[in-house]
C-alpha cells in the first residue's frame, strides 16, 4: 500500500498528539509533533532573554532563531521522537504552563513559522507520516492525502491537561489552564499568518466523550475506507 501524509488540526489540548502517536504506531508511520518545535523555540527564547516577563521581543526571537538547530531522535521507550534544541534535551522541559503561556506569541511570528513549515515540509517529503498541529492541511501539507480536524469541549480539554500536569506533579490549577486553552484558541484563530482553519477537505473528530481506543476504531474505519 502506498504510504500517505495525514494531517492532524485542532484545538488545543485535544489529545492530537496521543492520537497522532497511535495511528503512526499502528500504520508504521513516523509521528511528527509540530507543536513541540514551536514550545522548543518558545523554550529556547525564555532561556535566552528574548522573552522577559512575558513580553516577546520579536526581533530578539528572529535574532536567535539563526542558531537555534531544532532535531529530533527516537525514543523508544515513549514510542516517539523527542525534541533537541542546539544538542539539548528539550522534552520535558517544553510543555510548562510558562512555555504554554508564550507559544502562541512566538509562533505568530512570520520567520519563526517559515522556517518551522520548511522543516516540517522536508520531514514529510517522502511521506509516511503522521503529522499534528493547528496549518498541516492547509499550510504545510495542502495536498495530504487525509485531514482531520480534532474538536472537544473547552472544559474538557482543560481538565485533560490539567490531570496530565498534575500526574507530572506541576502545581497549576484548574482555572489557570483552562484560561491558557482558551487563550491559545483565541490566539491561534486570529493570528495573521496561517491561523488555525478547519481545512475545507477535513474530517471532524470531536472526541470530548470518545476514548482513545474508540478514536483509533473511528480512524481506521475511515482510513479504510478513504484510502
Ligand atoms: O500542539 P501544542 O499545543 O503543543 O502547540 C503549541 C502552540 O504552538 C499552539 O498553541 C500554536 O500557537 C503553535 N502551533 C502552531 N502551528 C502548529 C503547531 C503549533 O502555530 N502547526
Amino acid at each position: 500500500q502506498h504510504r500517505i501524509i495525514i494531517a492532524i488540526d485542532g484545538f488545543s489540548s485535544c489529545g492530537k498528539s496521543t492520537f497522532a502517536k497511535a495511528i503512526a504506531a499502528r500504520l508504521g508511520y513516523i509521528f511528527i509533533d509540530t507543536g513541540a518545535m514551536y514550545r522548543a523555540v518558545t523554550l529556547h527564547a525564555l532561556e535566552h532573554g528574548a522573552i522577559r516577563s512575558g513580553i516577546v521581543d520579536e526581533e530578539a526571537v528572529v535574532k536567535l532563531l539563526g542558531e537555534t538547530a531544532i532535531t529530533f531522535r527516537f525514543n523508544p521507550e515513549r514510542g516517539a521522537s523527542d525534541i533537541y534544541v542546539n544538542g539539548d534535551l528539550a522534552e520535558g522541559k517544553i510543555r510548562t504552563i510558562e512555555v504554554s503561556n508564550c507559544v502562541s506569541r512566538v509562533s505568530a511570528i512570520p520567520e519563526v513559522r517559515r522556517k518551522l513549515v520548511a522543516m516540517q515540509q522536508e520531514m514529510g517529503r517522502r511521506r509516511g507520516v503522521v503529522m499534528d498541529g493547528r496549518d498541516i492541511g492547509t499550510v504545510v501539507f495542502p495536498d495530504a492525502e487525509l485531514k482531520i480536524f480534532m474538536t472537544a469541549d473547552p472544559a474538557v480539554r482543560a481538565r485533560r491537561r490539567y490531570d496530565e500536569l498534575r500526574a507530572k506533579g506541576d502545581d497549576v490549577s484548574l482555572e489557570e489552564i483552562e484560561r491558557n486553552v482558551r487563550e491559545r484558541d483565541r490566539a491561534d484563530m486570529s493570528r495573521a499568518v496561517s491561523p488555525l482553519r478547519q481545512a475545507p477537505d477535513a474530517v471532524v473528530l470531536d472526541n470530548s466523550r470518545m476514548s482513545v481506543e474508540e478514536q483509533m476504531a473511528w480512524f481506521m474505519e475511515l482510513f479504510e475506507r478513504r484510502i
